[in-house]
């Protein structure tokens, strides 16, 4: 058993190295060390709090950590790196539930006699931390199936939706003040906790539910951020210093993120989460007409070897085609060769933040080649051929040319405006947010078909050859 004061030094300990970890993820090149930081806070986070005065039995929660810790690294194990967006989700929905579920056990345990100002206070923490425990857990659920395409992208657009998250909102809080008068009174108070447990799932699954896929990522971040502010309610009703310090990080970082997304999508955030965003307005995508030119891998080898500044642009599909390493062992050759090559990374390319960097560190691309949208958007003219990678919406010219499109005011990579785009995708399908894309139709756009690493690796041996 460890002294109050030892857990209280192992906390501060703790919280020091997931700051330190924040900061590390911040960067590729210390991301890394930024996870050890963090592995080695969350261990000394759980050796401290098992060895605390607050744990009296020992058997359960040995019980409870084997069978989480077997399932977490079953999960770990066997999810592939295209479903680490939805396991990501289906984390922040586990989060939600424990918050909502300490704050059940919290109410019912009447083993703490607190009286007055406290007691009020208590109960307020409890019925915030229940609330905002179910509206992650319902969202997180729903957007777990959203990005496993369990259920469809497209956005559900109820009418008078706002209305009715306003009358959800109000419902909540006047629950609250029929969960304090009843305490007070001695009234029954879970029944106005049961009912607003219920609104709070319906507000998660109906706010998730009117977001377009094109907005998902916010989402995402969002509900990152929400995880965080449950698992600080949660440290709040337990007493427990370094969980409110912990879900305040996630919390804020989350927040913070969504922000970034938000100024890399050029949506407000208010309107992202009000769903519905850039559906709509007034008219019909424009349809996309034009002949489409096609490609043969020997062709796009010349292409390549005729060219001085190649950019290539990774999206969704190169993660699904696991095309990192050709794609490495193409850069190196052309590298060799003494051309200019480059990769643009969209903000949000693929189904994560950061996805096409994970994926790009994984296949040891060195990180001074690899370019946000920002730093080269204004450099499309100098590129002879760039090469798109299983990339769509990131690359399509609707968003800035039709104003009716679902992601019109996106920024894109502009990368029609160089000489000689070569798109690698399997056939004419849209991508995450449904738009149909007029670059595969441009002039100067010729389509490689098939699976990414396969023609990639017909490129790679015509290349050889
Ligand atoms: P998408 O627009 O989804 O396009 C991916 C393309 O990859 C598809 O058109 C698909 O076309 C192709 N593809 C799939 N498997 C392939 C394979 N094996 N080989 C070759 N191509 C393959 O992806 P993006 O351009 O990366 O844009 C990301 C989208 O996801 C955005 O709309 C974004 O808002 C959304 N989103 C992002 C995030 C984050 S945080 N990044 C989270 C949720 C949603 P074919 O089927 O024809 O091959």
């Amino acid at each position: 058993m460890m002294t109050h004061s030892l857990v209280a030094m192992s906390y501060i300990v703790a919280t020091i190295l997931f700051i330190l970890s924040l900061s590390g993820l911040s960067n590729q090149e210390t991301a890394r060390k930024g996870n050890y930081y963090g592995m080695l806070g969350m261990a000394i986070a759980i050796i401290a709090t098992t060895l605390s005065a607050s744990v009296t039995t020992y058997e359960i929660l040995i019980i409870a950590l084997l069978i989480g810790g077997a399932i977490g690294a079953a999960a770990a194990l066997k999810v592939e790196m295209t479903q680490m967006p939805e396991l990501v989700a289906i984390m922040h929905s586990l989060v939600g539930m424990a918050a909502v579920l300490v704050g059940y056990a919290n109410f019912m345990d009447n083993t703490v006699v607190i009286e007055g100002v406290e007691k009020t206070i208590h109960v307020l923490e409890i019925y915030l931390g229940v609330l905002i425990g179910a509206v992650t857990f319902s969202g997180s659920v729903i957007a777990f199936c959203k990005l496993s395409e369990k259920i469809s992208g497209k956005p559900l657009l109820l009418p008078g939706r706002h209305w009715f998250n306003l009358t959800l909102l109000i419902a909540s809080i006047v629950l609250g003040w029929m969960f304090l008068q009843a305490i007070d009174t001695g009234d029954d108070p879970l029944i106005p906790l049961a009912m607003m447990t219920v609104i709070a799932l319906i507000f998660g699954i109906h706010m998730v539910m009117a977001i377009g896929g094109a907005d998902m990522p916010v989402v995402v971040s969002m509900l990152n951020s929400y995880s965080g502010w449950a698992a600080a309610a949660t440290g709040f009703m337990l007493n427990n210093d370094l969980l409110i310090v912990t879900g305040a990080l996630v919390g804020s970082s989350g927040a913070i993120l969504s922000y970034i997304m938000c100024r890399a999508m050029n949506r407000h955030f208010l309107s992202v989460i009000a769903g519905g965003f850039g559906t709509a307005s007034g008219g019909e995508a424009a349809a996309i007409e034009g002949e489409v030119q096609p490609i043969e891998a020997e062709e796009t080898a010349q292409l390549l070897l005729a060219a001085k500044n190649i950019m290539i642009i990774p999206g969704y599909g190169m993660a699904v085609a696991q095309a990192q390493h050709t794609v490495y062992e193409i850069t190196k050759l052309l590298r060799d060769k003494g051309k200019k090559v480059g990769f643009g990374i969209h903000p949000v390319a693929g189904r994560m933040p950061g996805h096409m960097n994970v994926l790009l560190a994984e296949a040891k691309v060195p990180y001074d080649i690899v370019f946000e949208m920002d730093e080269i958007n204004e450099d499309w003219g100098k590129v002879d051929v760039s090469i798109v990678i299983g990339a769509n919406d990131i690359v399509n010219p609707s968003a800035i040319t039709d104003p009716n499109s679902p992601i019109a005011g996106m920024p894109v990579l502009e990368c029609w405006k160089g000489e000689t785009t070569i798109v690698l995708k399997r056939s004419m399908a849209s991508g995450y947010a449904g738009v149909g894309n007029p670059l595969f139709v441009m002039d100067n756009t010729r389509m490689l078909f098939g699976d990414a690493n396969t023609t990639k690796q017909a490129v790679l041996k015509a290349l050889r050859g």
